[in-house]
């Protein structure tokens, strides 16, 4: 008898992405399962969701429906990830025809649920800490290891903290085994995982000897075998300076930075609950900047939260031209449930909103259309990870510059020194010259 088959499809967040190839651990290892290349071949769909704004959970319901019509004739479906938290049982509720709802903090029990009919697994203190580490893994070159689960932040306008559950992270030990044993195998980059990771070590499962983040960084980039150390995402809050300067002296740490500013604006920060000012976020990114050069920031900025006047915007506007981001994932305020944001009063209009985030990007993009013009001619470190369309191959930079040039197979898992030909706001063109 043929193995039952199943497709995933993963929105969302990096965390997303790992607690994906978690389910695809289990399911292949203890279920029997094997991949199905399209959906309508699968015995089993999962679709592992975001929570973080509106949008894309109203887009669900219409997009399992799609599922439900392709599907085969017995497959089952099943809603995962934080809106399967969010929302519940409600899922099925409104879509009687899903199979089951499992949790983001609940992707450990997927071969269990797939057994119980209508099943609905969403309890946020399920520990998940002893369950790090799927083995599998979507890229032979990168490996995401989580450092710490759930989020103790309470940021006014953010669901997360409701979806994956208080913030616990996971002990060093166990993080450096795992490092090890991807590296090892050929993951020269280690992407470490966490909704708040500089806060790491603020809460184990159990007792642990105190770790900073700091900490971690350095016990990572003691692995032989680790060539490359990223992580997201961090909390401008928590970006001391024993941080910062782990950041800048260590040769393994790549050099680009998430910085997730939200606002410019003091006054909407503490709204926001967010724990910094505007004086404090300006001057890390000085710092850092003076500490690292080269070094690429990027960040989230949300528009339009409750209150939000036309001068708290001019700020955010200002520290966009202060800080200069590589990358900006800017977003329209979306009011969530159980979030005290969504009951201040002073929403702020839909038009306004969107003619402040459409200002912002324009902005963004004239910013980057400048930069452009500094990047050609500059040589970078680049790890090729992906082959692309029209015989090119793609890699990122240190600074997570994302690079195509043309070649093949022989390229992938190599780092090559490439000089850039054709700089564009996203992506660039290169070759290689050694
Ligand atoms: N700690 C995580 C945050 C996850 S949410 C991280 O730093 O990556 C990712 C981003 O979504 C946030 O930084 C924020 O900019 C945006 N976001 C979260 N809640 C939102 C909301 N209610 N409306 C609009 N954007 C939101
Ligand atoms: Fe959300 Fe703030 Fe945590 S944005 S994930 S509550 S740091």
């Amino acid at each position: 008898m043929s193995r039952k088959t199943f497709y995933i499809e993963t929105l969302g967040c990096a965390m997303n992405v790992r607690d994906s190839e978690h389910m695809v651990a289990e399911l292949t290892q203890k279920a029997g399962y094997e991949p199905a290349d399209r959906l309508e071949e699968a015995d089993l769909i999962l679709i592992n969701t975001c929570s973080v704004r509106e949008k894309p959970v109203n887009k669900l319901f219409s997009e399992i429906g799609s599922f439900n019509k392709r599907k085969k004739a017995g497959a089952k479906i099943g809603v995962c990830g934080c809106t399967a938290s969010h929302l519940g049982e409600e899922i099925i509720k409104r879509a009687p025809f899903v199979d089951f709802v499992l949790g983001a903090r609940n992707v450990s029990k997927i071969t269990d649920v797939i057994h119980r009919p209508k099943a609905v697994e969403v309890d946020i203190d399920h520990d998940e800490s002893q369950y790090a580490f799927g083995e599998f893994r979507a890229s032979p070159y990168k490996a995401y290891v989580n450092i710490s689960i759930g989020c103790d932040k309470k940021c006014t306008f953010c669901i997360v903290p409701h979806t994956r559950g208080e913030e616990i992270s996971i002990p060093a030990e166990l993080i450096v085994r795992e490092a090890r044993k991807a590296a090892e195998s050929g993951a020269k980059e280690i992407f470490l995982l966490g909704q708040n990771v500089n806060n790491y070590g603020r809460r184990f499962s159990g007792e642990h000897p105190k770790t900073t983040f700091t900490d971690l960084l350095k016990m990572v980039s003691d692995i032989e075998a680790v060539e490359r150390i990223r992580f997201t995402s961090p909390h401008p809050l928590h970006m001391d300076d024993a941080f910062l300067e782990e950041f800048a002296r260590n040769p393994k740490i790549c050099k680009s930075m998430h910085m997730p500013l939200q606002s410019g604006s003091s006054r909407i920060l503490k709204a926001m609950k967010r724990g910094y000012t505007k004086e404090w976020f300006l001057n890390r990114a000085q710092k850092l900047r003076q500490m690292v050069p080269g070094v690429t920031i990027s960040t989230d900025i949300i528009v339009a939260f409750p209150g939000e006047t036309e001068e708290d915007f001019e700020e955010t506007m200002a520290v966009l031209e202060a800080v200069r981001f590589e990358q900006v994932f800017s977003f329209k305020y979306s009011p969530r449930p159980l979030t005290p944001a969504q009951n201040y009063p002073d929403q702020v209009p839909d038009e306004i909103a969107s003619a402040r985030l459409t200002r912002l990007q324009s902005r963004h993009n004239e910013m980057l259309d400048a930069m452009k013009k500094e990047r050609e001619g500059q040589v970078h470190t680049v790890y090729f990870e992906e082959l692309r369309p029209g015989n090119t191959v793609a890699g990122r930079s240190d600074n997570n510059l994302l690079i195509t040039v043309p070649g093949s197979e022989e390229l992938l898992g190599t780092m090559r020194q490439v000089r850039i030909t054709e700089a564009g706001r996203t992506s660039h063109r290169g070759e290689v010259i050694a």
